[in-house]
């Protein structure tokens, strides 16, 4: 009855830490064939950061696009065989990036020690071994994915996690030195799924004094960053929005996540939106459900002079809205906190095809 969540193993936090990574992956150095895999967003290509990231001769450096779409098995799976043909298992990985970087640091770091393909561990306590050592390092504030249990991975058949105890990183860096450059509508986005993740958190049947102590902090802390007198992207707000964004992950952690991110789930799978940019869209829309959340997510919006589209929904099919229905539905858990154990009496396919429409 009672969770029995895995924290980060260790944590450094402050401006310009990004450089103790060396010292830190040292000690790692001599594990498994003594080479690092680093997995960074394509975005660092070429930029300042690149030169600062200590790569030994022996370590393989991948630049990733995380632009069209969200993780999926199949990369997981085919990282994971491309480098254990050419040099074997290494000491460890390193993931520097946003939020998709972090799931696929994580999924990849298991996928080395356990067989077969990611497709078979989507679900909770499913993976059969420890992974190896893992380090984050998020460039982007919001998701939570730098202290989260979960890897979300969109596979053929569903976009679920690989949840358990090992995918939680032994090591992040925090450094908000290194999401000055993002621009603004991501920083919104991004730092809104946090804001969405403790909303969500608060508002339903799991909500209890831990995850609501962190779920308060947060939202003090994303009121300051969107609509506090110093509102906007200083290095200030850098830092809060990291803080916020750890905290809104260990609230949902301990309580869970809710209507938005069901919805959100079945745009991702279906449509390939982005976690951050899906959840805005359908938050938008939730006022059933969380109407002060939903007031004060507009005026974030509206502050920063973010538009999110609307009418989108006239452009998709039915079957397009019966399959995202479907995805949205089979995530019982997340309905199960926002309504009730009773929530399919409340709750039906048709109920959510219509929230669907209303995008
Ligand atoms: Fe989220």
């Amino acid at each position: 009855m009672h969770k029995n969540f895995k924290n980060i193993d260790k944590v450094v936090f402050g401006r310009g830490s990004f450089s103790e990574m060396e010292n830190i992956l040292a000690e790692k150095r001599n594990e498994n064939n003594r080479f690092f895999l680093f997995v960074v967003d394509n975005y660092f290509k070429g930029k300042d950061l690149e030169k600062r990231i200590p790569v030994k001769p022996e370590d393989i450096v991948r630049f990733i696009d995380v632009d069209p779409h969200e993780p999926t098995t199949e990369q997981i799976d085919n990282l994971r065989d491309e480098v254990l043909a050419a040099k074997g298992l290494p000491a460890g990985v390193v993931g520097i990036g946003g939020g998709s970087i972090m799931d696929i640091a994580k999924a990849v770091s298991l996928m080395f020690t356990n067989e077969g393909s990611s497709t078979l561990y989507q679900g909770l306590n499913l993976l059969k071994k420890p992974g190896i050592y893992h380090l984050g390092v998020p460039t982007i504030s919001g998701t939570g994915a730098e202290v989260s249990m979960t890897a979300v991975l969109t596979g053929p058949v569903k976009k679920l996690g690989l949840k358990c105890d090992w995918t939680v990183f032994n090591q992040v860096i925090l450094d908000s030195e290194l999401t000055a450059s993002v621009p603004v509508d991501k920083w919104l986005y991004a730092g809104m799924d946090t804001y969405i993740h403790c909303i969500e958190s608060e508002n339903g049947i799991l909500n209890n004094a831990y995850s609501h102590a962190y779920a308060e902090q947060a939202l003090k802390l994303c009121r300051e960053i969107y609509l506090g007198e110093h509102a906007g992207q200083t290095p200030d707000n850098d830092d809060k929005l990291m803080v916020a964004s750890m905290m809104g992950g260990l609230s949902l952690t301990y309580s869970e996540v809710g209507v938005c991110h069901a919805l959100s789930y079945g745009l991702s799978k279906i449509l390939g939106d982005k976690h951050c940019y899906a959840n805005c869209l359908a938050f938008q829309h939730l006022e059933d459900y969380y109407e002060e959340g939903v007031k004060e997510l507009k005026k974030m919006l509206a502050t920063h002079k973010v538009q999110l589209p609307q009418g989108l929904a006239k452009n998709w099919t039915d079957e397009q809205i019966a399959a995202m229905a479907e995805v949205a539905y089979n995530l019982p858990h997340m309905w199960n906190h926002a309504i009730g154990t009773d929530w399919k009496e409340k709750v039906s396919v048709d109920t959510i095809k219509e929230l669907y429409k209303r995008m």
